[in-house]
């Protein structure tokens, strides 16, 4: 089950805005009294010969935000979709949620159940409603009864602030709006563990705003979370762990305040230089 839903149902009825602080006081507290939810050690995955994931070693706790972020082709996808079974390491261990993940492993419908993620592109299905689209997975694979898939996913989409938009198709909404129903879709699915790829990387930038405000208050409703992105003013308000990724590597793995003022390597200092520029 989710946790922390109930913190985060209150803040959006009082339409509460997420205050930075609040993250920052209550984050470390979490992270050294929490239990490891991801645990991934010498993982390595390849793509033919190409070696793609190189001796991973991570561990995200129960209520982390972690954000990672690195230049593309780095292997920031290929790690996270190792997390929830959309690709597969080749050695190493991953545990996720005490499931021992490799291919053969018979709980992949169990942990794609706990493991959400959010895309670049939404995948939402354009000839569903809004409605149907956050209905057809919990009935599907969590075999809710229509109405009470309805009424979950009414929960859920008020959750993003959308719920006005539920009869409306993909196409009819804007970008901003789709993504927050394919968060609200993930949401859905009762996950623990939210994976989210770049989602804001195909937005307009007067959309960008409302998709990281929702998923602030997620952050702040205890969500573990895994984050690739490059919006680093998100990263500083939520991050507990910042991750620097190159070339198949974990090359720098610190809290924020050091990653952002101190980060012991020089390529991940060079590659902030670079996206903080603007
Ligand atoms: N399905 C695939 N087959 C072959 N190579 C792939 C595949 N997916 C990704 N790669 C390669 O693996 C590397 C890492 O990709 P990816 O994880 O998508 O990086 P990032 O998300 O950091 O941009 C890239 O060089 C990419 O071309
Ligand atoms: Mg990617």
């Amino acid at each position: 089950m989710l946790h922390g839903h109930e913190g985060w149902r209150k803040d959006a009825q009082k339409g509460l805005r997420p205050l930075a602080g609040a993250v920052v006081a209550g984050r470390r507290e979490l992270m050294t009294n929490a239990a490891p939810i991801i645990e991934a050690t010498h993982l390595d995955k390849f793509y033919g010969d190409f070696h793609a994931l190189k001796d991973i070693a991570l561990t995200v706790h129960q209520g982390e935000k972690m954000v990672i972020c690195g230049p593309s082709g780095s292997g920031k996808s290929t790690l996270i979709r190792c997390f929830n079974g959309l690709e597969w390491h080749n050695s190493g261990r991953l545990v996720i949620d005490g499931i021992e993940v490799h291919e053969q492993s018979r709980q992949m419908r169990g942990l794609r159940q706990e493991v959400g993620m959010v895309f670049q592109q939404f995948n939402l299905f354009p000839h569903l409603t809004v409605l149907e689209n956050l209905m057809i997975g919990p009935m599907k694979v969590r075999r809710l009864s229509r109405a009470k898939a309805e009424e979950t996913a009414r929960t859920y989409l008020d959750r993003v602030h959308i719920p006005e938009q539920a009869d409306k198709y993909p196409a009819q909404l804007s970008g901003g709006q789709q993504q927050r129903v394919a968060i609200a879709r993930s949401l859905c699915m009762e996950t623990r563990i939210m994976l989210f790829d770049e989602p804001t990387s195909a937005l307009d930038p007067e959309m960008i705003n409302e998709v990281l405000d929702v998923m602030v208050e997620l952050a702040q409703s205890g969500m573990t979370m895994v984050v690739v992105t490059h919006e680093m003013g998100f990263a500083r308000k939520v991050a507990d762990t910042m991750v620097f990724m190159e070339a198949g590597r974990i090359v720098e793995s610190a809290p924020p305040e050091r990653f952002f003022t101190n980060p012991s390597s020089e390529r991940c200092r060079l590659f902030l230089d670079q996206i903080l520029e603007y």
